[in-house]
């Protein structure tokens, strides 16, 4: 088979922020053959600077890409079941809320609280995707990679992928060494309804539903995210810029001392955690809705950094940073990047 490379290549709609870079080069891979190949026949290729990109929904380009773009487009999602388990494979290529709905589709439950998340299936274990009280974790079994240091394929569990809070091995101590191929979790015939989200629960009661089906659910959350986060389709974003802060009880504690006016938004984590709501404290600084030129934070969500419509790479990140030094000077912490910077 023989792969397509292409030079100087425009990234501005392979990234869901929507602003312009290039790639010196770029290729296309559609099957693991085809990453193996690419290893061993295009040694050149693959020793200059390499990017995997799968939906470009988490990233930000703030300069062109001095090296090889590689897009992960491994499609096919497969199951099988064994009395109440379902055992769903899907290629890294697959487009995430497809699978969420393939899934939801067949009554297998697990992954509807995670409808309409963007970006591709490979992305998700990276980041370890989450919302409305469910993360890709708790239905994760296992991911194939390939190995770009010993050019081999090999199987991580769970633990192996060592996720936390939008974090994984992946995204940390081996940022950049793996190639996720494709991924396979375990849902379940026998559905246990998540509604602990507030927004949930209340959407439901708005539209009558006491008993929700699965289905319910991605549909609920699928009009919750319409409602608060804007479609990258015509608002170029990559959903919440920044993680939520964790802080010790007693650091909120002190907050709510020094403010006793504001009403902070936080979830317990352990017993002696706290995890602040970034879009409350981002909003408390005056950021909600605002824009420098076409960089700005969305009307709904102050934690959604977007892209009105020519902004830069680094107008955007500029805009972060002004945001992180605000949050510090008010509240003394510093908010970290969800999205990854180029
Ligand atoms: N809030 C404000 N002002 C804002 C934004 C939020 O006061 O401008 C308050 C809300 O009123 C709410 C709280 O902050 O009480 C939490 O807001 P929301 O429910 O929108 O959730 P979030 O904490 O801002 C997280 C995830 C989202 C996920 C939602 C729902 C992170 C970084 N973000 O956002 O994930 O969809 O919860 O579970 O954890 C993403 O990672 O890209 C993402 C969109």
């Amino acid at each position: 088979m023989k792969l397509s490379f292409k030079e100087h290549f425009p990234l501005k709609t392979y990234n869901t922020f929507g602003v312009e870079a290039f790639a010196k080069e770029y290729v296309e891979v559609h099957s693991e053959e085809a990453l193996a190949q690419l290893f061993t026949e295009y040694r050149a290729m693959t020793q200059q600077p390499m990017l995997v990109l799968g939906g470009g929904s988490n990233i930000l380009f703030t300069t062109d890409f001095d090296g090889l773009v590689i897009r992960i487009a491994i499609p096919g999602i497969r199951h099988s079941l064994s009395q109440n388990t379902v055992t769903v494979t899907a290629g890294a290529g697959v487009v995430w809320n497809e699978l969420v709905w393939y899934c939801v589709d067949r009554e297998f439950a697990g992954i509807e609280n995670l409808a309409l998340i963007p970006g591709t299936v490979g992305a998700a274990p990276i980041q370890n995707i989450g919302a409305y009280g469910v993360e890709q974790k708790d239905v994760f079994v296992n991911c194939r990679v390939f190995d770009t240091h010993r050019g081999e394929f090999s199987t991580f569990d769970k633990e192996a992928c060592r996720f936390s809070y939008r974090e994984s091995y992946f995204k940390r101590e081996a940022k950049g060494r793996y190639i996720i191929t494709e991924v396979t979790f375990q849902l379940s015939l026998t559905p246990s309804i998540n509604t602990s989200y507030g927004t949930i629960s209340a959407e439901l009661a708005k539209r009558g539903i006491a008993k929700p089906t699965i289905k319910d659910i991605a549909t609920v959350v699928s009009a919750i995210r319409t409602e608060k986060l804007p479609d990258p389709s015509t608002i170029g974003n990559s959903g919440s810029f920044f993680k939520n802060p964790i802080v010790p009880v007693s650091y909120l504690e002190q907050l709510q001392s020094t403010f006793p006016d504001k009403d902070f938004v936080f979830y317990p984590v352990g017993t002696d955690h706290v995890k602040l709501a970034a879009g409350w404290l981002i909003e408390q600084c005056g950021w909600k809705g605002k824009r420098i030129g076409d960089a700005g934070t969305w009307k709904n969500q102050a934690l959604v950094l977007v892209n009105h419509k020519d902004a830069s790479g680094s107008a955007i990140y500029d805009l972060s940073q002004r945001i992180i030094n605000d949050v510090k000077a008010q509240f003394g912490i510093t908010l970290e990047r969800e999205v990854n910077i180029l």
